[in-house]
């Protein structure tokens, strides 16, 4: 391969930072990706073996005050069924994950007003209250400092909120007008100060997505130095303004997981249901480039479809269980193990 190229690499490995020029050769150039891989796959196993962690993904709610473009439960998008659980189904899903070996819940949800902060405070003291021994994840949108506190001293362990992009004016381009850029980045500081094990991320492929645009992400997560990093293509959806936009490819998603792993050596990093959305293996060859968490869905499956980011979104029929264990087999096919864990992570540890 060429030897730049693998300088490149080796100089990422080596945790050294890298110019926007020089990433914008190690994502665009097409090169034979097999040194890549091999370097990500050796990192992910030096600090967590043939571990996988599973999370379960409760969606609360599919109410959402906002009107991200490219998001299936936008505000404005009529055609979608809304519903919320209540408290109580919440904690059936949590008890069902539990007995199924889950020892992480993420509560995850459109910004749904009423999920307010009293209501988010006691559902994450009765859960942490009845499984001292698990982790509660929040993906909740963006709040207040006080909110976050607030939950954080309720038991709450991590926080995911996706960047989307690091790119100023693409962020522009993605959202509408009331949504701010640095309203984002600074919920991502608040989370990161109060405490949190804080995921941040982006989609791969998204429309005016340039790959500048890529390479900015790569040095913003590089400085943040999350928890977590959550990515996946962009798979469009047909009633929203961007349903004729192309989807984000399978190949691109997997060497941005890499090389993410090589920048955040330590990071858990999932195989989204997105990228198992572009492709039937996509999640198996996530885990194959460096990914170590999986995060099947617990949510009722009555609900499943409502909660439709983007198209053809899989396990929606799925009841809990099933999606279990079908993920297992399917990490184990790779030759890798899921285990009974909080599955914490090892950043600053
Ligand atoms: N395609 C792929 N990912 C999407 N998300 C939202 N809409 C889409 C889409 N059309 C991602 C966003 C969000 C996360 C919950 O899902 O990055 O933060
Ligand atoms: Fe709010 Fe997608 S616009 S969750």
């Amino acid at each position: 391969m060429d030897i730049q190229i693998k300088d490149l690499i080796d100089r990422l490995a080596d945790g050294h930072s890298l110019s926007i020029d020089e990433w914008i050769r190690l994502i665009e150039e097409k090169y034979d990706t097999t040194y890549l891989y091999e370097k990500a796959v050796a990192v992910r196993e030096k600090y967590y073996g043939k571990e996988v962690f599973i999370r379960g993904l409760i969606e609360i709610s599919n109410y959402c005050k906002n009107n991200c473009t490219y998001c299936g439960i936008r505000r404005d998008n009529n055609a979608v069924d809304r519903y919320r659980l209540t408290d109580d189904l919440i904690l059936e899903c949590v008890d069902n994950g539990y007995d199924l070996g889950f020892r992480t819940f993420v509560l995850q949800g459109g910004e749904d007003l009423s999920f307010d902060t009293n209501r988010v405070e006691a559902l994450v003291k009765t859960i942490k209250s009845k499984y001292s021994d698990c982790a509660v994840t929040l993906s909740l949108g963006e709040k207040d400092y006080d909110d976050y506190l607030r939950w954080f001293e309720a038991g709450a362990d991590r926080y995911l909120l996706r960047h989307e992009t690091a790119d100023c004016d693409h962020y522009a381009k993605l959202h509408p007008k009331e949504m701010d850029f640095y309203n984002r980045m600074r919920c991502l500081q608040d989370l990161m100060k109060i405490g949190y094990q804080v995921g941040c991320g982006f989609m791969v492929g998204s429309p005016y997505q340039t790959t500048e645009c890529l390479a900015k992400d790569m040095q913003f997560i590089q400085n943040f130095n999350p928890h977590m990093i959550g990515i996946g293509p962009f798979i469009s959806h047909k009633d929203t303004p961007f349903s004729e936009f192309e989807n984000g490819t399978l190949e691109m998603t997997l060497k941005m997981i890499a090389l993410l792993r090589l920048t955040c050596r330590k990071a858990l990093i999932p195989a989204t249901t997105a990228l198992g959305t572009v492709a039937p293996d996509g999640r198996e060859r996530g885990l194959m480039v460096g990914a170590n968490v999986v995060m099947p869905n617990l949510s009722p499956t009555n609900v499943r479809d409502k909660y439709s980011l983007y198209d053809n979104k899989i396990c929606t029929g799925e009841e809990a269980a099933e999606c279990v264990n079908c993920l297992k087999r399917r990490v184990e096919s790779v030759g890798y193990k899921i285990v009974v864990s909080r599955g914490d992570s090892k950043v600053n540890g």
